[in-house]
């Protein structure tokens, strides 16, 4: 059988600990605005780690929980949109730090569904040319793109990576992977980027930060996450009842909990760790992945649905046999 599956995850946080009462004293919030709008309690911002740095220390663990040697890599794909540098990208980063081959190594930009892309990508390349164990990133600083005036978007986004082995395997692991995006949204959800210059004259003290429409990409994400999980089950024929859990990007908990009630899926088997982590961005995924893991919730054989929504604005979503 040509098929691909999880060999082992990691993840990684930087040690420095936010919790909501920090942000009373730089915007007009609360604790309790925060918990109750997002189900967010505290998240990690870095202070001297960069997105490489994360993701290398993920990627050690994930590297280990396969029992793979870092030559064995054939391929390396890193979602993300705040790498180190706009060039070169974090996966070559990952590359020469972790000793790999001569192998393709490439950064994706996809937000938050980034990790989503990056296994299909990886999936996709395995089954049709050969590659033979691919690692996948998804690692984010946003810290770096966060306005810390904006109350609508400082209490949300966090900092964190998570990493996965994809191998290829004679037994049934990456299923079935959708993806969407749609242009016409992506004035919803924009982190700007250095203005060009007029004459060639430099603009001072004007920085790149994320902005967004919460309201609208809220109402988006309500319909597209039940949504894309809904094609992925039509597609393999699969029953929601047969799924042991969702694994939903952790934007908000009310979006998780309302995509539950649409699915009829016990809200319990949805997994959350929104309120340690916030926002992650395409960290998100693999590192809920990965806890799930660690944490027992997510053992040998069981079925799980993982899906996202971000930036673009993009969604999609996978049905993986672990
Ligand atoms: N503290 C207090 N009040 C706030 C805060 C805050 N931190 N943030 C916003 N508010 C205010 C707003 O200003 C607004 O006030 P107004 O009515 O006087 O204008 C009020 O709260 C209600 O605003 P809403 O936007 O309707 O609040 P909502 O309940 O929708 O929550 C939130 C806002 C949390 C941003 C929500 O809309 C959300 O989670 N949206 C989705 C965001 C998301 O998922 N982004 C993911 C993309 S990730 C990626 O690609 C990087």
């Amino acid at each position: 059988m040509n098929a691909t599956k999880i060999l082992g995850t990691g993840s990684h946080v930087p040690n420095n600990v936010v919790d909501n009462k920090t942000f009373e004293n730089m915007v007009d919030t609360s604790d309790e605005w925060i918990q109750t709008r997002t189900g967010i309690k505290s998240r990690h911002i870095s202070v001297d780690e960069n997105t490489s740095d994360l993701a290398y220390e993920a990627a050690l663990k994930a590297l280990d929980a396969a029992d793979t040697n870092p030559s064995e890599i054939d391929l390396i794909i890193v979602a993300t949109v705040t790498g180190d540098y706009f060039f070169p990208g974090v996966a070559q980063l990952m590359q020469r730090r972790l000793k790999c081959r001569n192998v393709p190594a490439f950064d994706i930009n996809a937000a938050c569904s980034g990790f989503v892309y990056a296994m299909e990508i990886a999936d996709k390349m395995m089954k049709n040319d050969g590659y033979r164990k691919a690692l996948i990133i998804g690692a984010e600083t946003l810290s770096k793109f966060t306005d810390f005036e904006d109350r609508n978007t400082c209490v949300l986004f966090a900092d964190a990576a998570g990493a996965m082995v994809l191998g290829k395997s004679d037994h049934p692991g990456v299923e079935k992977v959708i993806l969407h995006s749609e242009g016409d949204l992506e004035g919803l959800l924009r982190m700007e980027s250095y203005p060009l210059k007029k004459d060639f004259q430099t603009i001072e003290n004007k920085r790149p930060f994320i902005k967004m429409n919460g309201r609208d990409v809220f109402r988006f994400a309500t319909t597209a996450l039940p949504s894309v999980i809904r094609e992925l089950l039509e597609s393999t024929e699969t029953n929601i009842e047969d799924l042991d859990l969702i694994i939903a990007h952790q934007a908000n908990k009310r979006i998780i909990d309302k995509a539950a009630k649409s699915l009829e899926f016990p809200s319990e088997n949805m997994y959350l760790n929104i309120d340690r982590f916030g926002n992650t961005s395409a960290a998100s995924v693999p590192l809920a992945i990965d806890e799930a893991i660690q944490k027992g919730r997510l053992k040998k054989g069981m079925r799980f649905a993982c899906a996202a929504f971000g930036a673009g604005l993009t969604w999609g979503g996978a049905i993986i046999q672990y």
